[in-house]
């Protein structure tokens, strides 16, 4: 059996997106001195980048959350990937769809993590995110985003444009986000850009700061 069958009987839900870009995104992530940090992680799907992520930041804890639906896979990787380990840096996963207001969490996190979400989630969906940020920020909170991106109103790839069909072709709500109108909501509520980084397969990692 070879390495990615393996990797698929271990985890629920494996997402093998998540296998290509864990590690660039631990090497970026390390340059951004996590350790000790309380993490919430928007949209964790199989919380393959927690599991992967968190012990070698040496956070002090990595609260995974998704839509309900995805839970249950969530927490039994959780679970199997993350809590035998060290059950302090992984807290259960918790329910989170980003536009219920309720289903935030009442605690402050030192940063905010989300990868691949805004482009699947509707653009109203991106709108109630920012919405509800500061509900878990304090001043210095860093909120972490990847993915793709449009700049300038451009796709940074004809791979990017052709990907923007796929995502539509599933569900017309989803785009890839021009960062350009993610920036302004994230100013509005009062972050401010501090890093815009190129990352491999055209995608960028956007760090905002709560002021
Ligand atoms: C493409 S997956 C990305 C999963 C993982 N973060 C990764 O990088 O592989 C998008 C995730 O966003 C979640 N999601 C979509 N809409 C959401 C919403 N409105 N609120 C919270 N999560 C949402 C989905 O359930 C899914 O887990």
């Amino acid at each position: 059996m070879i390495n990615s069958e393996l990797l698929e009987l271990e985890w629920q839900n494996f997402a093998p997106s998540c296998e290509r870009n864990k590690v660039p995104l631990l090497e970026v992530l390390s340059e951004l001195s996590l350790a000790e940090q309380r993490v919430l992680e928007l949209g964790s799907l199989s919380g393959q980048h927690a599991c992967f992520m968190a012990p070698k930041l040496a956070v002090k804890e990595w609260q995974t959350s998704d839509l309900a639906y995805n839970l249950p896979p969530l927490t039994a990787n959780i679970e199997r990937h993350g809590r035998t380990l060290n059950q302090a840096m992984f807290p259960k996963p918790l329910a989170l769809e980003v536009g219920e207001s309720s289903h935030w969490p009442t605690a402050h996190y030192d940063v905010i993590f989300t990868a691949n979400t805004l482009h699947i989630m509707s653009w109203q969906s991106v709108q109630q995110l920012f919405k509800h940020l500061p509900q878990v920020c304090k001043p210095g909170t860093r909120f972490m985003v990847y993915g793709p991106f449009k700049c300038g109103g451009d796709y940074t790839s004809e791979s990017n444009a052709e990907f923007e069909i796929w995502l539509k072709e599933r569900n017309s709500q989803s785009g890839i986000r021009d960062f350009e109108a993610v920036d302004e909501l994230a100013s509005n509520i009062g972050f401010t850009l501090k890093q815009n980084i190129d990352m491999p397969a055209n995608n960028q990692l956007l760090v905002w700061e709560f002021n």
